[in-house]
């Protein structure tokens, strides 16, 4: 088997961590028996400073024809913000209908939380955050734009084909984890009277295909309380879009921060794509201080959504011991380790 994989390096750190995620793809392939073979694009604030191209069409149409992309890190101080993340980071996810963003929030050994008494034991969860609708589309517009009357509006789309499909993936995520088999979903229902409505009533209907899931319903306001307070409640959370995107940050930090929260922005027919979510550090480029970890686990979800789970299992336990073992502080600079180390670290336990 040859996985056709693309790799965008990014910005900044995002070249250091992908190298290190690459270095264990390669090394765990070798040992289970399977080939990939990597097409390399150089996306990001460089190529758009020296060209003006952010994502040129050609390119898009080789990312349709690969099977998962491996993202580093999009974000260019040089670069006006918004320019990047929407030509190439939300572009990818909208053209290429990657419509679930998958955040697992899992606390491994070794690695410290910011919250008192809590251990491994408690904080193992995922966040399915619809990643195509809701405040993400660009639905809206100015009107008087610049003068003292002028009005914004930003509309959130939510369908209920968009919805119904986040749902059934978190129902069926729930299946497979086994845990708790327990869905929770977070909206608005007190305020957003149509958004959230639309999201409630499809969950009732959708709920009913999966008798063996437990539903549970939170306002997203009091979900950043409960995270924090009693974060072993949770199996698995499904939110809208900008929900999503903000209390999958509160997740990154009670897992350890984003030295090892990694993500997958999923269409389970297409093309999807993987990424650390620590961003591009600027400060770190080239020092070979950035913590790899996340590109690493990023790398671990490639290979099991590719179905390698034997792969994918063993990069997890390498990572376990490493982190368990070997590294110090998930921070930049503070881990004890270059970042190469840690990815040989990585390697040698595989
Ligand atoms: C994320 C990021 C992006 C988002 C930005 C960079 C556009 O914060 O992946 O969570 O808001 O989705
Ligand atoms: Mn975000």
């Amino acid at each position: 088997m040859t996985y056709k994989i693309a790799v965008l390096p990014g910005d900044g750190t995002g070249p250091e961590v992908v190298d290190e995620g690459l270095k264990v793809l390669k090394a765990v392939a070798a040992k289970e028996n399977f080939k990939m073979d990597f097409h390399f694009y150089d996306l990001g604030g460089e190529r758009y400073l020296k060209t003006g191209e952010v994502l040129p069409e050609s390119v898009l149409k080789e990312l349709k024809a690969v099977q998962v992309i491996f993202l580093g890190a999009i974000g260019h101080p040089q670069v006006k913000s918004g320019i990047l993340e929407q030509g190439i980071l939300l572009r990818l996810r909208f053209t290429l209908d990657q419509y679930i963003n998958l955040r697992p929030v899992k606390l491994y050994p070794g690695v410290d939380t910011p919250l008192k008494d809590k251990g491994p034991e408690h904080i193992n969860f995922v966040i399915i955050r619809e990643n195509t609708e809701g405040l993400y589309t660009g639905a809206g517009g100015f009107l008087k734009k610049g003068t003292p009357d002028e009005i914004a509006v930003q509309e959130s789309i939510n369908t209920r084909k968009g919805v119904e499909r986040c749902l059934r993936y978190g129902f069926e995520l729930c299946l497979k984890r086994n845990r708790q088999l327990k869905l929770t979903m977070a909206a608005k229902t007190n305020v957003l009277n149509y958004a959230s409505d639309l999201w409630a009533r499809t969950f009732e209907e959708v709920a009913r295909d999966y008798p063996r899931v437990k539903t549970d319903y939170t306002h997203v306001d009091a979900l950043c309380m409960w995270m924090i307070k009693n974060p072993e409640w949770f199996d698995v959370i499904v939110t809208d879009n900008l929900f999503g995107d903000i209390i999958t940050d509160l997740g990154a930090m009670i897992q350890g921060g984003l030295g090892i929260a990694a993500g997958g922005n999923i269409n389970p027919h297409g093309v999807s794509m993987f990424e650390p979510m620590g961003g591009s550090a600027p400060k770190y480029t080239g020092k070979n201080m950035i913590n790899p970890m996340a590109a690493i686990a990023a790398c671990q979800m490639m290979l099991d959504y590719l179905g390698e789970k034997k792969a994918a299992e063993r990069v997890e336990k390498a990572m376990i011991q490493v982190l368990g073992k070997h590294i110090k502080s998930m921070a930049a600079g503070e881990m004890g380790h270059t970042t190469r180390e840690v990815g040989d670290l990585v390697v040698k336990c595989l």
